[in-house]
């Protein structure tokens, strides 16, 4: 079992370090851990955000976890040096087109959501994000028209084929939530009112649909589903969508539950491992400059991802399951840091996980 562990960026180490901490605990059996830099960390360096040997050492692993990239002293450089494209990179790269963002309700943590506890208490719904395409990978520019004035512009598409790959991974997932005999749910968000791009989506996304017959389908445009999120996020099952939206609609998700420090993402493409589907595991957070540097990041969303990775790309469901529950039990004792309203810092609740796995 081979492991590449990029932590990046601001509290990207930070986090990291718990994330090992808690994979060492676990002494997972013939496993090697490879680290590689990416990131404004990786341009010092090298020179490049995504340097080549980085992502041979992705290329070689069964999985990929990834802390954070961003860096505001990098915010000035040619887009192709950002920070951001080591992950937008990778992501292409190794054909990262599905992107898993989970978002339950943990027990306890009600009264800590940014909506009322009652209506945060129903949230247990998975966003699946499409990863690969829409206005991120279109070509962008700015110009000069011949008027002077300066425009930019993104284009935004996607091809049928790229829409039912994602659809197809979105109903499989609500397949599989379903239970007590009831269906699962598939909600699928675009703005087909306005977008072609989306039109198309939508029209694929029904076609899809035939396949599974046992999934409940609806549709609804995205600035309606952010304002359903926060009215009633009971109803969200599954909810599949683009790139751009599920980006946004995830980071909302996150304060439903209380906290964006919660929140983990698997990204999936269709490569098989010894052990299960190569992916690369990472918080749906950023490097949060603002607090880098401090201890007091929340580690959690960066350790469910580790979990994601031992049920997805490791084949260890039972270990997942474990380190899952030792995060939810920590909470649930109120060990809870800055984001939460609490004092802990990274490192203690690290180590108050280590101590309940
Ligand atoms: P961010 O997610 O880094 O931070 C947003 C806010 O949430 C900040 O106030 C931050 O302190 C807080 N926060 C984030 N994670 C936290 C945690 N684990 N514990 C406690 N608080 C946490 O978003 P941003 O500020 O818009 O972006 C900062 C940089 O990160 C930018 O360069 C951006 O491009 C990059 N970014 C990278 C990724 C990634 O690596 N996948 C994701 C999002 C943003
Ligand atoms: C995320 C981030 C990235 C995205 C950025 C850093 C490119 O916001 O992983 O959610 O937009 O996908
Ligand atoms: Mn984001």
């Amino acid at each position: 079992m081979k492991i590449a562990l990029f932590a990046g960026d601001g509290i990207g180490p930070e986090i990291m370090a718990e994330a090992r901490a808690v994979l060492a605990a676990l002494d997972l059996p013939g496993l090697v851990v490879f680290e590689g830099d990416v990131g404004g960390a990786a341009y010092r360096r090298h020179g490049h955000p995504l340097p080549q040997e980085t992502l041979a050492m992705a290329r070689a692993a069964d999985g990929v976890l990834f802390g954070a990239v961003g860096d505001p002293a990098c915010d000035g450089l040619e887009r192709h040096l950002r920070p951001e494209q080591a992950i937008l990179g990778l992501r292409s790269a190794l054909g990262l087109f599905a992107n898993l963002r989970p978002a339950r309700m943990f027990k306890g943590l009600e009264s800590l959501s940014a909506l009322r506890p009652e209506i945060a208490g129903e949230i247990d719904l998975l966003i699946v994000r499409e990863l690969n395409g829409d206005v991120y990978f279109g070509e962008k520019a700015q110009r000069t028209l011949d008027d002077g004035r300066r425009q930019g512009f993104d284009f935004m598409s996607y091809a049928e084929d790229e829409v039912r790959r994602i659809a197809h991974v979105a109903f499989r997932a609500a397949q599989g939530r379903a239970r007590g005999g009831r269906s699962g749910r598939l909600c699928s968000v675009d703005k087909a009112n306005v977008l072609e791009t989306s039109q198309l989506w939508r029209d694929v996304v029904i076609e899809t649909h035939a396949d599974y017959p046992d999934v409940t389908l609806s549709h609804m445009y995205v600035d309606n589903a952010a304002m359903q999120l926060v009215r009633d996020p009971g109803q969200f099952d599954v909810v599949v969508t683009g790139n751009l939206f599920g980006d946004i609609l995830s980071d909302q998700a996150s304060m439903c539950v209380g906290s964006i420090g919660l929140l983990a993402s698997a990204a999936l493409g269709e490569r098989q491992t010894a052990f299960g589907t190569f992916g690369l595991y990472e918080p749906i957070h950023g490097s949060a400059p603002d607090i880098a540097g401090q201890g007091s990041a929340n580690p959690m969303a960066m350790i469910l991802s580790l979990a994601m990775m031992l049920r997805h790309s490791l084949g260890r469901e039972e270990d997942a399951a474990r380190v899952e529950r030792a995060v939810s039990q920590t909470l649930a004792d109120g060990v809870r840091g800055d984001d939460l309203g609490g004092t802990a810092g990274t490192r203690e609740i690290g180590d108050a996980v280590l101590a309940r796995l």
